[in-house]
């Protein structure tokens, strides 16, 4: 699937109608991006609207390559440049292409400039939070009162003119927001948590502005998987891999709707050995005290670390995990009568292992997923395989999943498994917990969980000379690494505070012993992958 949109080959228009089919659209709004830091907040308020967000390079997409991508509305974000010097390359031929087009700071002023307003330069840019007045009725403004509080970046100004209604103004900002036909603009960034009414002018612009049909139509998918699941189980005994994240857990809750009123019942089996510190206790408050699901806790630490023992090599340790994760759910399918097996398999884990391309071309097997490719001696129930995260999330949401469980961030099914590099011990299973603990529960605090898609810690082969007090000798490097991503098949590094990491790391070389430096991965995917391994 796409990154980041360059232009209309007929490779990238086909990797474009396949994301768009497995989101169940034809709509989208195609994101210029100037450069601003806010720009995947962009990508994260759409999504959580249900609508899909493309990225796309101004130096190189035409307005051509526009009318061959067909997007429904289009979004110039901000960005440091100013339209007076050296502004980033883009075809200005795009405002006319008649689309609903959103132009946010730096694109709003391209739009003025292009059609004919005059944008005055400031010296000094800062960020303030301002009230703006709004001045005319406009959809983009619709269910939002006569003022909405908004955090600008004090840059360049518009002057009002015909050229351009003025639609709202601030102190500082005579138009703060204004329109020409199908093109709108605003000065301040809607997609940060201080404009109070943000998420809303998104949603007036990608449903009532560009006519985006209310975004991925989760509630209907979640009834048709039901009855598809109804009919493939009928009144039989289903068995399901928990891990406590998200993909597992909405597999559960659809089982649960398509059991309820037969005879079938379902069990939830949950592998201790290779988790995280905090997984175990997240499947038992969520799912212990549920009378529709039978929850066991089986301990494979000892098989898994048998099995992993003198591996090194990242593809024979997956293969060794896999093998373990298979013959424990064959011995529950066995004692628990299963007549299927279900798992919370993902469209990306198929592609990414090698399967389910549409079109039929090979494709790269990148890693090999721990759930997939397992022949079972039950038929397999893969209900998510046609969905992404954030669209098995929003399944989720409609049909009751706790929150708490939805907005966790993936974690790798092979576990702790592919997050130490070299061989795998009880000693070394110990480290990458503790720092891996440490790590999530500093985002927790600094409320920054919620605003990467993933984050975790690698412990890597290397050494690293260290002196504490009067002692040297050495001690493992640990990587830390967060990502902004919307589907996982792309990701960029998140751009985490230097405090924050300064706080991480203080308290990982402090409180575990054996780890003698942090670092954090700037890579993003492509090329790196997400995980290490
Ligand atoms: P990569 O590392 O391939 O990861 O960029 C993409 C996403 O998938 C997760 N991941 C896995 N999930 N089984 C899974 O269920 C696996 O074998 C597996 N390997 C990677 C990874 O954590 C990221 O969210």
């Amino acid at each position: 699937m796409l990154s980041i949109f360059r232009n209309a080959t007929k490779e990238t228009l086909e990797s474009l109608r396949e994301e768009l089919e497995v989101r169940k659209t034809a709509q989208y709004i195609l994101l210029f991006s100037m450069g601003s830091q806010f720009d995947h907040l962009i990508v994260q308020q759409l999504s959580k609207i249900g609508v899909y967000c493309l990225v796309a390079d101004p130096a190189t997409v035409t307005a051509g390559h526009v009318l061959s991508a067909k997007p429904t509305g289009i979004i110039v974000s901000g960005g440091p440049a100013s339209v007076h010097d050296e502004p980033p390359p883009f075809d200005n031929a795009i405002f006319d292409l008649g689309l609903p087009t959103l132009g946010v700071c730096l694109g709003f002023q391209m739009i003025a400039k292009h059609v004919g307003a005059k944008v005055t330069p400031h010296e000094k840019r800062e960020f303030g939070v301002h009230e703006m007045m709004i001045l005319e009725s406009d959809p983009l403004f619709d269910g939002i009162g006569t003022s909405t509080a908004v955090l600008q970046t004090h840059g360049d100004a518009i002057e009002p003119s015909d050229a351009l209604t003025t639609l709202g103004s601030t102190e500082n900002a005579p138009v703060a927001a204004g329109r020409r036909k199908h093109l709108w603009g605003v000065q301040f960034h809607p997609e940060v948590s201080d404009t109070v009414d943000g998420e809303k002018m998104y949603e007036n612009f990608c449903i009532k502005i560009c006519g985006i049909s209310s975004g991925f139509p989760a509630e209907s998918v979640a009834a048709q998987k039901i009855l598809e699941l109804k009919k493939q189980i009928g009144n039989s005994n289903v068995l399901i891999a928990l891990s406590g994240g998200s993909d597992s857990s909405v597999v559960a809750y659809l089982l649960k709707e398509a059991l309820s009123g037969t005879e079938g019942k379902l069990k939830g089996v949950y592998i201790r050995g290779i988790d995280r510190p905090d997984d175990e206790q997240f499947v038992r408050t969520c799912f212990d005290s549920q009378p529709w699901i039978e929850v066991e806790i089986v301990d494979a630490t000892d098989k898994f670390l048998e099995a992993l023992a003198g591996k090194t090599n990242m593809k024979d340790k997956r293969l060794a995990m896999r093998g373990i994760y298979k013959d424990i759910l064959e011995e529950n399918i066995r004692e628990f009568g299963a007549d299927f097996v279900a798992q919370g398999t993902l469209y990306t884990d198929l592609r990414e292992s090698g399967h389910g391309n549409s079109t039929g071309a090979r494709v790269a097997e990148i890693k090999v997923h721990h759930n997939t490719g397992i022949e079972f001696s039950v038929p397999e129930l893969r209900p998510l395989e046609t969905e992404v995260k954030d669209s098995a999330r929003a399944i989720g949401r409609e049909i009751g999943v706790p929150e708490d469980l939805l907005v966790r961030h993936p974690f790798p099914g092979p576990g702790l498994v592919v997050r130490i590099e070299g061989e795998i011990t009880a000693e070394r299973l110990k480290i990458a917990r503790a720092v891996d603990g440490i790590y999530i529960e500093e985002l927790r605090k600094a409320d920054l969980y919620k605003t990467v898609w993933q984050a975790g810690a690698t412990l890597t082969a290397s050494q690293h000379t260290v002196s504490k007090g009067d002692d040297a000798g050495l001690g493992s490097v640990v990587a830390l690494w967060a990502v902004w991503s919307v589907n996982g098949f792309t990701a960029r590094f998140a751009q985490l505070p230097y405090e924050f990491l300064d706080e991480v790391s203080r308290r990982i070389t402090n409180e575990v012993r054996e780890v003698g430096a942090v670092v954090y991965r700037i890579s993003d995917k492509p090329p790196a992958t997400i995980e290490f391994g």
